[in-house]
């Protein structure tokens, strides 16, 4: 198949790639044109593991190319995918700017018949609104049908989801798209599951929208678990054994970021209130992850007083999770812009998004790769993402260089008896603290 990709963000990157890795000819697209020569060069613009080498074998075996000239990337194509950003709007909705740009686009330069295949975020009625974009600016006498595909891949692990994934959802009224589109993800070998666009669209938000109440749930049985003396981990050990819960995303912490969740909880909010509902959970999912990011400082404060003046502050992890640079809504930001009116002195170690968080906190910090050098001479040490060097760490370590071991652990990193053991104190999310030491 012939297929082009507009939008060389993260989904359309690792989309058009994968999809020339399972042998179709994929043509991506993007207005910007320094992105597009590092792509064409064989190097990937965004931190995925195993993309690049993807990248440069399927440019290598001319099975994929890059361009910002969409009459040559559309030209004798057969299908499209949409995957621009749908940003969060200041009311929350869904900004569909880009959408609706790339749609004429598609008119405009379309010379044949096209399946356009959404897999941009976007609202339920949106793949109908695409049509009529589509329709209204049409140059040529050519047949365009549109159908949903959204996009359930994890930052960190998108190539492996995309040939691992639980279920490839499209979302068309004809059934001749269906099967075009079922038959393009065959060597994918995930299952496929067909339903109308409506629905499709709304099995994205509801997804995500459901993982992020997960979260949201088990941070306040966290929270209750602290003042009652029970422990979450063994909580959430106990109901993940009912096949009806599950065990995966009951990780309590201190709360969720990215890309996706908070995006797309806000957004679907918005479309519930645009029908008259008033979806309360899930403002109350919100609600819980704005007071849980900053749950560490919360804990720190309470341990210390207020006056944490001049405390030196090693907080460990910025990425919103690890295996990625991504800082979009993390954690981090809250945590050391709630910090910086304490008047501390902070030192961030991250491995490899150092220079994401400088672009996003304004606040005074010093960055470091070396996570000895964050903790060393550190009053307390705040770990935010769960990176692998992170939970490597002994407790000898903090103890050897930090000025006193204390610890508060947003990611349930380590385990509390063995810090009892080791004399350390530690604090951490819905599990017993360790403070006598
Ligand atoms: C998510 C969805 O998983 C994916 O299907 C969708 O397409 C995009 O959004 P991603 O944002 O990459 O993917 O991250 P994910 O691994 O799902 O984690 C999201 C956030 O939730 C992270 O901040 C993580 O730390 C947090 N999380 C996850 C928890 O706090 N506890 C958990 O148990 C799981």
């Amino acid at each position: 198949m012939n297929i082009a990709v507009i939008g060389t963000g993260y989904v359309g990157l690792v989309t058009g790639t994968c999809l020339a890795e399972i042998g179709h000819h994929v043509t991506c697209m993007d207005i910007d044109p320094e992105k597009i020569k590092t792509l064409q060069s064989g190097r990937s613009t965004i931190y995925e593991p195993g993309l690049e080498e993807l990248l440069q074998n399927n440019i290598e075996n001319n099975r994929l190319d890059f361009t910002t000239d969409y009459a040559t990337g559309l030209a004798n194509k057969g299908i499209v995918y949409i995957a621009v950003g749908t940003p969060e709007n200041e009311d929350g909705s869904a900004n569909l700017t880009f959408v609706e740009a790339v749609s004429k686009d598609i008119a405009k330069y379309a010379q044949n018949d096209l399946i356009v295949v959404t897999k941009s975020t976007v609202p339920v009625g949106t793949n109908h609104q695409i049509q009529n974009w589509i329709k209204e600016n049409l140059q040529q006498d050519v047949n365009i049908k549109v159908a949903s595909n959204p996009e359930f891949l994890r930052e960190g692990s998108a190539v492996y989801d995309t040939f691992n994934g639980d279920r490839i959802v499209i979302g068309t009224d004809d059934e001749n798209t269906a099967n075009t589109l079922e038959e393009i993800n065959r060597p994918f070998g995930v299952p496929v599951y067909r339903t109308d666009v409506n629905s499709a669209e709304m099995i994205k938000y509801a997804s995500n929208a459901f993982l992020a109440t997960k979260i949201s749930f088990i941070n306040e049985i966290a929270n209750i678990c602290e003042k009652t003396g029970a422990n979450v981990a063994d909580v959430a050990k106990g109901m993940g054994m009912d096949d009806r819960i599950g065990s995966k995303f009951l990780n309590a912490g201190i709360g969720f970021g990215g890309s996706c969740f908070p995006k797309d909880t806000q957004s679907l909010i918005h479309i519930a209130k645009e029908v008259d509902y008033d979806f309360e959970i899930l403002k109350g999912v919100v609600e819980v992850n704005h007071q849980q990011k900053v749950k560490l400082v919360d804990q720190l404060i309470e341990r210390f007083g207020s006056s944490l003046e001049q405390m030196k502050i090693a907080v460990l992890g910025l990425a919103f999770k690890p295996n990625t640079d991504d800082m979009r809504e993390a954690a981090s930001i809250d945590v050391i812009n709630k910090l910086s009116s304490y008047n501390v002195n902070i030192t961030a170690y991250d491995p490899i998004a150092i220079d994401q968080a400088k672009k996003v906190i304004k606040e005074n910090v010093n960055y470091t790769t070396d996570i000895e050098e964050a903790l060393t001479n550190a009053d307390v040490a705040l770990i935010i993402t769960e990176w692998d060097q992170v939970k490597q760490l002994e407790f000898n370590t903090f103890k050897k260089l930090m000025k006193t071991p204390i610890i508060f652990d947003g990611r349930n990193c380590y385990d509390p008896k063995e810090a009892e053991k080791a004399s350390v104190e530690y604090h951490s999310i819905g599990r017993p603290s360790v403070t006598k030491i």
